[in-house]
């Protein structure tokens, strides 16, 4: 087991700075009571970046009821001749998830991959320590890639830094990506995989900034093992993309120093660098559902935060290439991470983390996926975390699977947010967030506000392809319908071809196998198309507006 939890190591470092914390948690917060429209102008010669079909991946970790019971269950009806659920897949197929990150999460960490590969009564039952569970291999890498390719999804392979060596690293590539004449390409190929995998995406290791972490190492020795395996991996395959660990989230007492020092190891090594954050309606909102509302503005701050830093170390090595950013772990989860909700007992498949998501999480989820969008030109790959059963949109019991709320904005965004992220400048009211209180997982430094936030949070997407415009929009107003105003520049719609919103009278509604309809998107009417329209947002709401040209 590991000596101490991500939970634990966050109570104690937080307890020295709490009191501090405390006094100045939560600031003033003032409504301003303008009802004006918000303007939003679109242009679609002003373009941020073509956004990376990549932003919209998922993630599967070994954890809980996600791969066994969830992905992988010969005995239930809904199997195929692969132990694979039927009904999981077709609505993992039906979203078009583009990537999926897997095996974790923290269970990489200790995680051989060797012991998951191989005839299926050979491989052996282990214990995974983080999170105190059994584990079969009864599912491993060449089960995930045919499933993965089955759902029409690109692995990302996450590595194991923790108990893992370098050397480690690039035989698991070798086993995927050569094709054969070495002794792990003919493993596998003895194992009946006749072609390599060609796996192209890899995680240089999980949250190896964390105590938690099983092989938790300082900075500069993750980098410099970062940099050996990159070199390493690059040698059996040159083709490989490559993601190092950033820091698990601006609660880190090393945040930003940690991606610095791991960056001046590993930066001409590596294509990438992780972020991960999960949210809440917490203290640090002071359980205010407006506040709640701006949150996905700390999904832009921590965005802003990394390419800051990461352009640092670019400049100090002089360096002509520039990495990209990989969000892949995001999501709302806070009322599934303590006590029972954590702990496996030892159990195989046990209840982990199984989040329930209300109308004011999807809400959420939906601004976060705005943030994605509007840093198009940096933010290239993304995972929600996770897909099925641990924090998750999709799960499942014996009869079949239930699509819980936050499903409805991520699907919208990788059914419509296709082409191109267009700047844009929306002018309009908003309300005032001066300070935030304690996160979940604080140190207990100071969290600054957002000052002004916008009711409307907007994003718009541009299709050359189709001659499609969408604009994406979080009304964030809890009380009252807002107007919005477009003004077209260069195109003028023809047709509006969706107009469908999230909302609800009750923030916390949840969808469960009883009532699965109970929170889903409405058909909301269509506005008049012209060069300049005007569209009604619900109060709370997200809402999805796509017009052709
Ligand atoms: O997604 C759940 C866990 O959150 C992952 O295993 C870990 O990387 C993060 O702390």
């Amino acid at each position: 087991m590991q000596s101490v939890s991500r939970r634990q190591f966050l109570k104690k470092s937080g307890e020295a700075g709490l009191a501090a914390c405390a006094t100045s948690a939560l600031g003033r917060m003032g409504f301003a009571q303008s009802a004006a429209p918000t303007r939003v102008v679109i242009d679609s010669s002003r373009q941020i970046s073509a956004i990376d079909p990549h932003v919209y991946g998922s993630f599967l970790e070994h954890l809980g009821r996600a791969i066994y019971e969830g992905v992988y269950d010969p005995q239930s009806k809904f199997a195929d001749a692969n132990g694979f659920r039927t009904d999981v897949m077709a609505e993992v197929k039906q979203l078009g998830v583009p990537i999926i990150r897997y095996p974790g999460g923290n269970f990489v960490s200790g995680y051989h991959w060797l012991n998951g590969v191989g005839p299926k009564k050979d491989r052996p039952t282990v214990l995974d320590r983080a999170w105190d569970t059994l584990e079969t291999n009864q599912f491993g890498t060449n089960e995930f890639i045919t499933w993965a390719r089955e759902v029409g999804a690109e692995p990302l392979f996450g590595l194991n830094f923790g108990t893992g060596t370098a050397e480690d690293a690039a035989a698991l590539v070798e086993y995927c990506n050569v094709a054969r004449g070495t002794k792990w390409s003919e493993l596998r190929r003895s194992h009946g995989y006749e072609q390599p995998h060609n796996v192209k995406y890899w995680c240089v290791g999980n949250e190896m900034d964390g105590p938690w972490q099983i092989g938790h190492i300082p900075a500069r020795e993750y980098g410099l093992k970062a940099a050996d395996a990159a070199r390493q991996m690059r040698a059996v395959d040159p083709t490989v993309k490559l993601v190092a660990c950033g820091s698990s989230g601006p609660f880190m007492p090393t945040y930003i120093e940690w991606d610095r020092t791991v960056l001046e190891e590993c930066y001409d090594d590596v294509d990438g660098i992780s972020l991960h954050r999960y949210w809440g309606n917490t203290e640090e909102t002071n359980h205010d559902s407006q506040i709640y509302m701006a949150m996905n503005l700390a999904m832009d701050r921590q965005i802003e935060e990394i390419i800051a830093v990461t352009d640092s170390v670019r400049a100090q090595k002089r360096s002509g290439k520039q990495l990209f950013l990989s969000f892949d772990e995001w999501n709302v989860w806070y009322r599934a991470r303590s006590g029972d909700d954590v702990d496996g007992h030892g159990k195989s498949a046990p209840h982990l983390l199984e989040e329930q998501y209300n109308l004011e999480d999807a809400l959420l989820v939906g601004g976060l996926a705005n943030s994605l969008m509007r840093h198009a030109d940096r933010v290239k790959l993304a995972c929600l975390a996770q897909l099925v059963n641990v924090i998750a949109p999709i799960m499942t019991n014996e009869n079949g699977v239930l699509r819980q709320t936050i499903y409805y904005p991520y699907a919208w965004a990788l059914k419509y947010a296709h082409g191109t992220a267009l700047s844009l400048a929306p002018e309009g009211p908003g309300y005032e967030v001066a300070s935030l209180g304690r996160p979940i997982e604080s140190i207990g430094l100071p969290v600054p506000g957002f000052g002004e936030v916008p009711w409307l949070d907007v994003t718009a997407v541009w299709n050359e392809e189709k001659k499609a415009a969408t604009l994406f929009v979080l009304n964030r107003d809890l009380h009252n319908e807002r107007e919005m105003e477009i003004v077209w520049r260069d195109l003028t719609p023809s047709a509006v071809t969706t107009f469908e919103t999230m909302t609800g009278p009750d923030l916390k509604a949840i969808n469960t196998f009883a009532d699965p309809k109970r929170v889903v998107p409405q058909t909301l009417e269509k506005p008049k198309t012209g060069s300049t329209m005007t569209v009604k947002l619900p109060a709370r709401s997200y809402s999805v507006l796509s017009m052709t040209v």
